[in-house]
């Protein structure tokens, strides 16, 4: 791993990761190839240039375009393919899909056909643990059967099964890393967690969906970033491992452990109509990554901690984001929901 392609390196994950890379590893080359969608932000980015100059570059193109992509990878040499390029916000697969097959199915499927053409040395997928799909009791290990819900999971599982396929089929060496739920600095303020942080900060009201009694495993995007360095290095080409604290928590208590650390009330809680087909819960097994040698650095209530004090800090990055394009979203998903929604 000498040349690396970090594709949605222009989102939350991805540019977290390309800077986590850049720092760790003096001798690394990375190149983040990105179409900029709504949710792609050089914002993000915008520190690599000047501190790595001749290490870092960025190529502006769509994962489904197979001649670009194969172009970049020869041109700069590049070895590793890190697939971090995707639709990713369940409530948005629900309004129309059709983004979602193209760049997380398709997508997928033209980064590994350009990896196999051009021999790469390792194509790593970021999955999710939404592909398990709703875990009422216990852990999802990475044996168990994919089982998506949402037009979202869907379309990761679509990517996770072919990219199994390429490794069977052609013997791509192919790792898999399913994450859950991320947090921490430069996440779009469409997922939860920033989006109750930013509208807090606003006194605006926090759109709780259902009874706010769903779990999930809320990580600190750093420790996500470790580990999938660490399954880069150490993994074992055709496996898939997943990554998260391991412990859970409930939005509810997500939700008023934000705005007690904003000191704002619990009144600007508005329970709303729920998501449809909402997975109340999601759970996963990580003892195979801990096998590797990783340990999460931070609790959820640390990652939630950390996210709200960067939110805080950074609203140069955020209040330019909460215009335009995301109103429009924001009314079409929470116009109505607020309009019915109710006070705790
Ligand atoms: P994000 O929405 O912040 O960023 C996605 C990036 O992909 C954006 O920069 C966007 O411009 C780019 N992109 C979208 N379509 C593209 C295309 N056709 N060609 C090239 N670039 C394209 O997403 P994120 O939260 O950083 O998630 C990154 C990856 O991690 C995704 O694959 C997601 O499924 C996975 N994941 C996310 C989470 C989470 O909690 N955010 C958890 C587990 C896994
Ligand atoms: P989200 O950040 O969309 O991630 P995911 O659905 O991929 O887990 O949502 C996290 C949890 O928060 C999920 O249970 C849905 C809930 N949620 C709300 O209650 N209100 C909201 O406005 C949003 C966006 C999510």
């Amino acid at each position: 791993m000498k040349r690396l392609m970090i594709t949605g390196g222009a989102g939350f994950i991805g540019s977290n990761f390309a800077r986590h890379l850049l720092q760790r590893y003096p001798d690394l080359f990375v190149l983040v190839y990105d179409k900029l969608t709504y949710a792609g932000n050089l914002d993000n980015l915008r520190d690599l240039g000047d501190a790595f100059a001749g290490r870092y570059e960025f190529v502006r193109g769509d994962i489904c375009t197979a001649a670009a992509v194969e172009e970049t990878i020869r041109t700069y040499q590049l070895d590793t393919v890190v697939n971090f390029a995707a639709e990713t916000h369940v409530d948005r697969s629900i309004m129309d899909p059709d983004s979602f097959i193209r760049t997380d199915v398709y997508g997928t499927y033209v980064l590994l056909e350009a990896s196999r053409k051009l021999a790469v040395e390792r194509f790593h997928q970021i999955s999710t643990d939404e592909v398990y799909g709703d875990v009422p009791v216990g852990a999802s290990r990475e044996t168990d059967p994919v089982a998506p819900r949402s037009p979202y999971a869907a379309s990761k599982a679509g990517a996770d099964l072919m990219v199994q396929a390429y490794h069977v089929t052609y013997g791509l060496p192919v790792t898999i890393t399913r994450g859950t739920n991320n947090i921490g600095p430069y996440q779009y303020p469409e997922k939860v967690v920033p989006l109750f942080v930013t509208n807090a900060m606003d006194d605006e009201p926090l759109p709780l969906y259902g009874d706010g009694l769903q779990v999930r495993d809320y990580q600190y995007v750093l420790d996500h970033c470790e580990a999938v360095d660490l399954v880069l290095r150490q993994g074992t080409p055709g496996r898939i491992y997943n990554v998260g604290t391991g412990t859970e928590m409930r939005n509810l208590d997500m939700t008023h452990l934000i705005l007690e650390l904003l000191g704002k009330p619990s009144t600007l809680i508005r329970r709303v109509p729920d998501r449809e087909g909402h997975d109340r819960r999601y759970s996963v097994d990580v003892s195979q990554i801990r096998a590797l040698g990783w340990e999460p650095e931070h609790s959820c209530a640390q990652a939630i901690e950390l996210t709200v004090r960067w939110y805080v800090d950074n609203e140069w990055w955020w209040r330019k984001i909460k215009t335009g394009e995301y109103k429009e979203y924001y009314c079409q998903q929470y116009g109505w929901r607020l309009a019915q929604g109710s006070a705790t």
